[in-house]
């Protein structure tokens, strides 16, 4: 039944307890545009993304939003027929649990087939789909549908809950709570995460996520939510990563519009003697022949790289198992920290308290070194050195991990 809904099709998931002036907001970088660059943007996202009131399912992306097939039935004794409003649904072996209002069910066949309806509600205990408006006539026994979106409906009340006050409506890690906290939460619209088990180009797994989500980042504000339920855990992770699609989208977008039409630009080429009509004019033309093509690239693009992540071909996986903990291993890796072949000590310093010369801090300085530097190892929480933090100057160690692998692993 899947072949029959189009991986292009947007559902709009309406309908949620948000509070009404929760909105995503454009990155720095897109209000850094000129006023007319940044709107067909902005339209972009919000057509593609939806807003935190009425998301949308983009099926295009590895995004598990919530799917459930289904079609309409009659009962046993024939009591309940299908009814305007209300009707009897099979959903063969994959039967849903409860489903709330404004979830949309998309028919697929039948009379109102590609139509989308939000749903009241679907009782799991009679197998019974209420709609929230009446259908002009009843759909017939045997109409297949497809419910879409409760896992990120579902995400997005628990994000906005437990996550939002940090990470912010728009996954900025710009929440009301982030001046207060350092590091700062993170911003998932990078598309970038830290403790990842995929290899280098790769983004994080989901089970990477989960584990941060779980457990936290000891010595950082990032809380351990050990006590959600795992279909309360799958739907967060969810949600962080159509947050971070969403953002990369953007982030995408802006990288082709920022060298011709940031405000700074436009100010330049005006100057320069260029009118701001023409100007526009060619904006305009690039937006209707261009523009298209772009966000379906970095549509494509987006699907397959979050795709790969969960593929198990690409992580990595160590060889050797942990080696015990021992006055002797610690001492084999106490010399291979100081040695010349890791330079850990360059920049972690004799004790591994951060900012030694190459990092330009003094050693013993280690928060400003945390800071602004290398971390301190001292702090004793740091689990799988195997894998090294995106982003910044923490070096990868691979060639050194080939030859000896149990080297560095062996550090902390
Ligand atoms: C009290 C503030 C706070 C709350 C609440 C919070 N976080 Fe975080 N989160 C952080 C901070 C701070 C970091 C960055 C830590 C670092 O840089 O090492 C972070 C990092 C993360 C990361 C990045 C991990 C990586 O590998 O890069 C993820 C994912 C994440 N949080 C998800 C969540 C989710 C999901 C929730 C809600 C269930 C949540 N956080 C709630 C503060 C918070
Ligand atoms: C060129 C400088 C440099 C060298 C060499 C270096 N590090 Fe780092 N390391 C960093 C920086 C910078 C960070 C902080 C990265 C961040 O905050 O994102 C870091 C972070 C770390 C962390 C903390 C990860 C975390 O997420 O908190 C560990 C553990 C670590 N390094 C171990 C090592 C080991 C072991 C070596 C030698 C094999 C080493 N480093 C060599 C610069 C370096």
């Amino acid at each position: 039944m899947s072949q029959l809904i189009p991986a292009v099709m947007l559902v709009v998931i309406a309908g949620c307890g948000n509070p009404p002036d929760a909105e995503f907001v454009l990155s720095e970088r897109t209000r850094g545009l000129d006023r007319e660059a940044q709107k067909p943007i902005a339209i972009t996202l919000e057509e593609d993304f939806g807003t935190p009131q009425d998301l949308v399912a983009w099926l295009r992306f590895p995004l598990n939003y919530g799917r459930h097939e289904g079609s309409v039935i009659k009962d046993e004794e024939e009591k309940i027929i299908p009814k305007a409003h209300q009707f009897l649904a099979d959903f063969g072996d994959a039967q849903p649990a409860d489903l709330k209002s404004g979830t949309p069910l998309m028919w697929l066949s039948g009379i109102y087939k590609g139509q989308t309806v939000p749903l009241r509600n679907y009782d799991s205990e009679n197998r019974l789909v209420s709609l929230q408006q009446g259908l002009e006539t009843a759909p017939a026994v045997g109409d297949q549908f497809v419910i879409v979106g409760d896992v990120l409906q579902n995400g997005r009340k628990l994000y906005m809950t437990h996550c939002m006050h940090c990470h912010g409506v728009s996954g900025d890690g710009a929440g009301p709570t982030a001046p207060f906290l350092n590091p700062r939460p993170r911003d998932y619209r990078l598309g970038l995460f830290k403790f990842t088990s995929t290899k280098a180009t790769f983004k994080a797994h989901s089970d990477d996520l989960e584990r941060i989500v779980k457990y936290g980042i000891p010595g950082t504000y990032m809380p351990s939510f050990l006590l959600l339920e795992k279909d309360e855990m799958e739907a967060i992770i969810e949600y962080v990563r159509f947050l971070a699609i969403r953002g990369e989208m953007e982030k995408k977008l802006v990288d082709e519009l920022e060298s011709d039409y940031s405000k700074e630009v436009m100010k330049k080429r005006t100057k320069s003697g260029e009118s701001r009509e023409e100007i526009l004019e060619e904006l305009a033309s690039f937006f209707e022949e261009d523009y298209p093509d772009i966000i379906d690239y970095a549509a494509t693009d987006l699907a397959e790289v979050w795709s790969a992540a969960n593929e198990e071909g690409n992580l990595i996986l160590p060889k050797l198992p942990r080696v015990a903990d021992t006055a002797e291993s610690r001492e084999r890796g106490r010399k291979l920290y100081l040695s010349n072949d890791t330079k850990c000590v360059t920049c972690h310093g004799p004790t591994g308290r951060g900012g030694a010369a190459e990092t330009g801090r003094p050693v013993g300085c280690h928060r400003a070194a945390r800071r602004q530097g290398s971390h301190s190892l001292r702090r004793g929480e740091l689990e799988d050195p195997g894998h090294s933090p995106r982003g910044r100057h923490m070096p990868h160690v691979r060639g050194r991990r080939r030859r000896d692998p149990d080297g560095p692993r062996r550090l902390i």
